[in-house]
């Protein structure tokens, strides 16, 4: 397939249905991988369905079943996956028992916490390990090599739009306070920003001030990621770098139009890989469909010349 490339390497990207994974962990290769103080998955937005049912003509299990497959074979160095909500578009007790099997295939161990298309209770009965207790809502702590990661629960339910309510903002000021000088890491359904996009800035986090106002007192906050809006976004808020990551169901289109409605779009899903250092956090978007549109790099020469112009004659 690419004769000029390393056999090791042809066979990661040789290409296959789009749901079978290439046959090579091309990043577990001794030499290869950098380094890390740690590595994690974010996953969002699978909007399962109670089986077979189908939404919008795809099968959001098979989705979700890719990227798992992706992750098992490119990322079993990960640390754990993290998904930022919507397990299912309708709520039912199926579709959270399908995405559950489907996510215990990963090779690491994952964390979840609800969308606006969840409800609480059945998500607590499908994934009864969720390490909550503190009172209703899903909301804990995980301890990581790279700091305090907490995850939040924005969902009001019976309402597309999110919040968080006094009792959950006393949880996480708690949190903030006890994490001392450790690094923290947040994770939320809805975005508490206006991203620019009219009809999901209609349903976000409705007292995103409020908690903005709560997470910018606490320096140690180094990074906030959430799901909701089916579309790659990152950048800053009020200090703060955020980021979210196409769904691995449907997607929103991109519009600026101000009164537009929420348009979906087909486009491929993607995972994020996230990768800390102490000075750094590095975020790939990778749409899992495409990795077998991979070609070797091999530039040639322009017409008639012998080699490449002077200026790129030493470039690998
Ligand atoms: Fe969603
Ligand atoms: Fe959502």
């Amino acid at each position: 397939m690419f004769p000029e490339l390393p056999t090791r390497v042809q066979s990661a990207f040789l290409s296959g249905p789009r749901t079978r994974p290439p046959s090579f962990r091309l990043d577990l290769l001794p030499g290869l991988r950098p380094s890390w103080a740690m590595k994690f998955i974010h996953l969002t937005d699978s909007h399962l369905v109670a089986p077979p049912q189908q939404l919008f003509e795809m099968d959001m299990a098979e989705r979700l079943r890719a990227a798992v497959s992706s992750i098992s074979v490119h990322h079993q160095d990960a640390a754990f996956c993290i998904f930022t909500g919507d397990v299912t578009h309708w709520g039912e007790a199926t579709a959270f028992i399908e995405f559950r099997n489907i996510m215990n295939a990963l090779p690491v161990p994952w964390y979840a916490i609800p969308g606006n298309h969840d409800l609480r209770q059945a998500f607590l009965d499908a994934f009864p390990d969720t390490p909550t207790g503190h009172d209703e809502f899903v909301q804990y702590g995980l301890d990581t090599p790279v700091g305090r990661f907490l995850m939040l629960d924005s969902l009001d339910e019976g309402q597309a739009g999110g919040v968080f309510c006094n009792q959950r903002m006393d949880w996480l000021q708690g949190e903030l306070d006890n994490a001392g000088d450790a690094d923290v890491f947040l994770f939320m359904h809805h975005a508490p920003m206006d991203v620019g996009i009219n009809g999901v800035d209609r349903i976000r986090l409705s007292n995103g001030e409020a908690f903005g106002d709560l997470i910018s007192n606490c320096p140690n906050v180094r990074h906030l990621f959430f799901g909701h809006l089916h579309r790659a976004c990152h950048g800053s808020w009020r200090g703060i770098p955020f980021s979210t990551v196409k769904a691995t169901a449907h997607q929103l289109a991109l519009t600026f139009d101000p009164e537009a409605p929420i348009i979906s779009s087909r486009e491929d899903p993607n995972y994020a890989i996230v990768c800390i250092n102490d000075d750094s956090v590095i975020i790939h978007d990778h749409c899992y469909f495409d990795e077998h549109k991979a070609f070797s790099y091999d530039r040639g020469a322009p017409e008639g010349s012998e080699g490449p112009p002077l200026h790129q004659a030493d470039w690998d």
